[in-house]
């Protein structure tokens, strides 16, 4: 395969915002207990936190962090987790069907994120909750002081508001599985007084309005149209959720993800536009894809429902997948759609980050180590910055079974304040290598050249307990520039980040 790729400082997509580099930590399975919460483990620090995994999520570069759920947040109450922790409620999680603790909540959490250096994007309940939750919540969260629940907070022991930006009014809603999961009429109606109340408390906040818990969904795109038509005016954002894997072995289509996550985000802001058309607006609704990694959910869909009546284990062993050289490939691909929407995809947060379907694993009193799916997030999350350029392809394909014939190597750039210019690819080819050309004629005096990526041997290989380093990201020394012109040569299924300057 061969990739002739053009770019030009004049073709922008839009600025790269950071929030686009977010992660989703949810009450799930070892998440936070036996995760990033494990007293008594030789890291931990006197608040019960692993400073080893402190380390790898600053290391992973994650910004936004959506909290405390997905699916647990439809049953979830807020209040149980302030105030003393050894007066906290017990509590049946249905959504992972757990004992949640509570033993870690909204003041723990912060400074679990002041650790780490993220922001807190906090979810509200609107499964089993509603208005008055939100804004006791938001009350409680933002108001410096002097009502009820805001000087409830500094009791608790935080004098200065949380100051959360980033809500998401619910989660999944139109999922059947969703805690009082409901009609996109009823979740409209209900999501635009809840913003129009929150925005009452505090101006400054940025709303996020579900969207469909998939593409698949039967009633995607109604949803979003019906959705936005009662929200259109109160929230900022429309949420997209999309998780893929790799089926009975077909690692083209799996390759191939990024493909159908663009697909997703065109036909969303297409129903947003929509909704702007009819309604004469002059705002634009964005899009936070608050949900989205390589998620081998089939296994977990199979063990549902089995569970008895007295089995309410807290911190089980849930959604632990391993990842793989191709996973990391395809976690690679879908972060070139991503930046390659950044003009209206401005948040989006890999789902999760410890354990769970995570970059970060983790094992009870012993080490913590990076799947092979760190590593794209970390370097783009590290590299990717300033202004992402629209990318001029013209490559060959490769044939799919789920998405029809797709370009072979998938391309972002992006150029910072200093003219450093980057690029991620992508050789979707499972066959043989792709010899890539950058035209950078208009980007010129440039001298330097160095890649990096990810791929191997065996597409499967995979960092465990066992093996923690068994796969890492090796450099390309196959990059070289003359003149204006860029050459590298792709390993088949690889992911590369590349820099120019
Ligand atoms: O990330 C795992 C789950 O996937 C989330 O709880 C839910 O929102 C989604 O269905």
């Amino acid at each position: 395969t061969r990739a002739d790729l053009t770019l030009h400082p004049s073709f922008a997509v839009g600025p790269v915002d950071r929030r686009l580099f977010g992660g989703f930590v949810e009450h799930l399975g070892r998440h936070i207990y036996d995760g990033i919460h494990e007293p008594g483990h030789p890291t931990a620090g006197p608040d019960g936190f692993r400073r080893d995994v402190v380390e790898l999520v600053k290391e992973l570069g994650v910004t936004t962090i959506r909290y405390p759920g997905g699916n647990f947040v439809s049953g979830h109450r807020w209040e149980d987790g302030v105030g003393p922790v050894g007066q906290r409620p017990r509590r049946l999680d249905l959504a992972w069907h757990s004992t949640e603790t509570n033993l870690v909540g909204l003041h723990e959490f912060q400074q679990w994120l002041d650790l780490v250096g993220s922001e807190l994007m906090l979810a509200v309940n609107l499964g089993t909750r509603g208005l008055q939750e939100a804004v006791d919540l938001i009350e409680y969260t933002n108001v410096p002081s002097g009502t009820t629940r805001s000087d409830q907070r500094r009791a608790n022991g935080r004098e200065a508001p949380f100051g959360v930006t980033m809500w998401c009014l619910g989660n999944e809603m139109d999922g059947p599985w969703q805690v009082g999961h409901r009609s996109a009429e009823e979740y409209g109606r209900l999501a635009s007084r809840v913003a129009k109340a929150m925005r009452l408390v505090d101006t400054g906040v940025r709303l996020v309005v579900c969207g469909s818990s998939n593409r698949d969904m039967p009633t995607f795109g109604t949803w979003e149209r019906t959705v936005l038509e009662h929200t259109y005016d109160d929230v900022d954002y429309i949420s997209c959720h999309a998780y893929y894997q790799e089926h009975d072995g077909d690692l083209a289509s799996f390759l191939a993800s990024g493909a159908d996550m663009d697909a997703f985000i065109r036909a969303v802001v297409a129903t947003a536009d929509h909704v702007q058309a009819v309604r004469r607006s002059a705002k634009r609704i964005d899009i936070s894809f608050d949900e989205w990694n390589v998620w081998y959910y089939t296994r977990w869909n199979a063990q549902e429902g089995t569970f008895a009546i007295d089995d309410w284990p807290v911190a089980p062993r849930l959604l632990e997948d391993v990842y793989t050289v191709a996973d990391a490939v395809t976690v690679g691909g879908l972060l070139i759609t991503l930046l390659n929407h950044a003009d209206r995809v401005t948040s989006a947060s890999l789902a999760q980050l410890v354990n769970v379907i995570a970059p970060i694993m983790t094992e009870p009193g012993g080490p913590a180590w990076r799947q092979t799916t760190f590593f794209p997030f970390s370097l783009t999350s590290k590299a990717a910055g300033g202004t992402a350029l629209a990318v001029g392809i013209d490559t060959g394909t490769v044939a799919t079974a789920r998405y029809g014939e797709v370009p072979a190597v998938a391309a972002a750039a992006t150029v910072d304040d200093h003219g450093t210019v980057r690029l991620f690819l992508q050789n979707r080819d499972t066959t043989g290598p792709a010899t890539v050309t950058v035209d950078l004629t208009s980007f010129p005096a440039r001298s330097s050249v160095a890649a990096t990526g990810i791929w191997d041997d065996d597409p499967y290989a995979a960092n465990t307990l066992a093996e923690p380093e068994r796969v890492a990201p090796r450099a390309n020394d196959t990059a070289a520039i003359s003149g204006n012109v860029v050459t590298i040569t792709l390993p088949p299924v690889s992911w590369t980040a590349l820099t120019v300057a």
